[in-house]
């Protein structure tokens, strides 16, 4: 059954006609055409396809997007302002924590998820909170060592998430 929804995408409505047995993860590369969002394996194992639903990062490959109505989804379009990276962006760039880069969206989202909740965490928190996220590329080192860097300077609280960005 097809259907009109709107849903709030980067502080933004969007309407989107879609079955309501699609994915988020579908309508979001396919009907709102928001492709930094990734497919790998389509099943919840891998984390490219990861999204923020209201600050908490899912598999957009699991998530029925008419379940997602109501919700403010972020995706990685979402986090440069102005023209800026956000800053887990630019230490990734910066750490060489991107190779592929295929995991690289879904890996800076969890990765804000985590620092959003906890501004100052250990290594094993860091990779505790990417666990869900598989790099084929890097070895993890460089990307742990990207957002420890990030949380070094962060100043983040429930109130005002990661360095200042929604
Ligand atoms: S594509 Fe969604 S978890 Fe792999
Ligand atoms: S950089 Fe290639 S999968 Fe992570």
């Amino acid at each position: 059954m097809q259907k009109t929804i709107t849903l709030t995408v980067n502080g933004v409505e969007r309407e989107a006609h879609v079955d309501v047995r699609d994915k988020l993860l579908k309508t979001l590369r396919d009907e709102l055409g928001l492709t930094g969002t990734k497919e790998g394996c389509g099943e919840g194992e891998c984390g490219s396809c990861t999204v923020l639903l209201d600050g908490r990062p899912v598999n957009s490959c699991l998530v029925l997007t008419v379940e997602a109505t109501g919700a403010a989804i972020t995706t990685i379009e979402g986090l440069e302002q102005d023209g800026q990276l956000h800053p887990l962006q630019q230490a990734f760039v910066d750490e060489g924590a991107i190779q592929c880069g295929f995991c690289t969206p879904g890996m800076v989202l969890s990765a804000k998820a985590l620092l959003d909740r906890n501004p100052d965490p250990t290594e094993e928190d860091v990779r505790l909170g990417l666990s869900g996220n598989l790099c084929r590329c890097t070895g993890y080192t460089q990307i742990v060592r990207a957002v420890l860097n990030v949380a070094g300077e962060c100043t983040a609280t429930a109130a005002q998430p990661c360095c200042e960005q929604a």
